[in-house]
């Protein structure tokens, strides 16, 4: 069987049936603040997520599956339909573009600012600024807007060791608590946008299953309203 023909096959046994909806989740921080707002909302996993290996899980409700994975991918799964909805930061969003889906509903979970930071009492940099980030697109953009000339870093994680070693003047991240700036010499300085979790929903799925779809994004609007 040829990779298209595969593909559809998967598809039509996954989640091409309209009346079965596969829901991507992000594992880690945000599965912890979206698994009791989604019970809330009538929707289980029909095992304890935390304690098994597998990957997508049978729910209470017979047509919803989860599957769960990480942020970086949530995008990816939604836009190519392999799922129909799923929940991401938005600060992922911002990084993958958000184009590709459409994104109806703001869980108000996992809230946290993506700002710039840099060295407690650091001179201002003259010339270009040498910026780590795992969050490239999102820094290209914001110092484009400042009108202001960059270096880019492109680092995957640990973004606050850089300032410190040298290899960069300031960071593009997530901070929440702000103690992982506190603890390795940085401050926070700008911010670049509010973070929180984000239903996103694929396109065609929104028209072939708009009636199921719907009804879950009202029960998690509810959710959250009650919260
Ligand atoms: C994020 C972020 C910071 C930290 C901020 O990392 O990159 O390092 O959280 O949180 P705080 O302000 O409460 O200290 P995370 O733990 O998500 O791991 P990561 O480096 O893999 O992104």
């Amino acid at each position: 069987m040829n990779f298209i023909l595969k593909t559809l096959f998967k598809k039509t046994l996954f989640n091409m049936n309209s009346d079965q909806l596969v829901i991507a989740l992000t594992k880690g921080r945000i599965l912890d603040e979206v698994l009791p707002l989604f019970g809330q909302a009538g929707i289980v996993p029909a095992e304890d997520i935390s304690k098994s290996r597998k990957l997508i899980f049978d729910t209470n409700r017979e047509n919803v599956k989860l599957m769960v994975i990480r942020g970086s991918d949530v995008p990816t799964y939604v836009e190519f339909g392999s799922a129909d909805m799923g929940v991401v930061g938005k600060d992922l969003l911002l990084e993958y573009g958000d184009e590709g889906f459409y994104e109806p509903l703001d869980l108000k979970i996992a809230a946290c600012q993506m700002m710039t930071a840099g060295p407690v009492n650091a001179k201002p940099v003259e010339g270009r600024l040498k910026v780590a980030t795992k969050f490239t697109n999102i820094a290209k953009k914001y110092f484009a807007k400042q009108g202001r000339q960059i270096d880019l870093i492109k680092l995957n994680g640990a973004l606050e060791l850089a300032p410190l070693m040298g290899l960069a003047d300031a960071i593009v991240d997530i901070v929440d608590t702000g103690k992982t700036l506190k603890a390795n010499g940085l401050e926070p300085r700008e911010l670049i946008a509010q973070i929180s979790s984000r239903i996103i929903v694929n396109k065609a799925s929104m028209k072939i299953k708009n009636a199921l779809i719907r009804e879950i994004l009202g029960q998690l609007g509810d959710a959250v309203d009650k919260k």
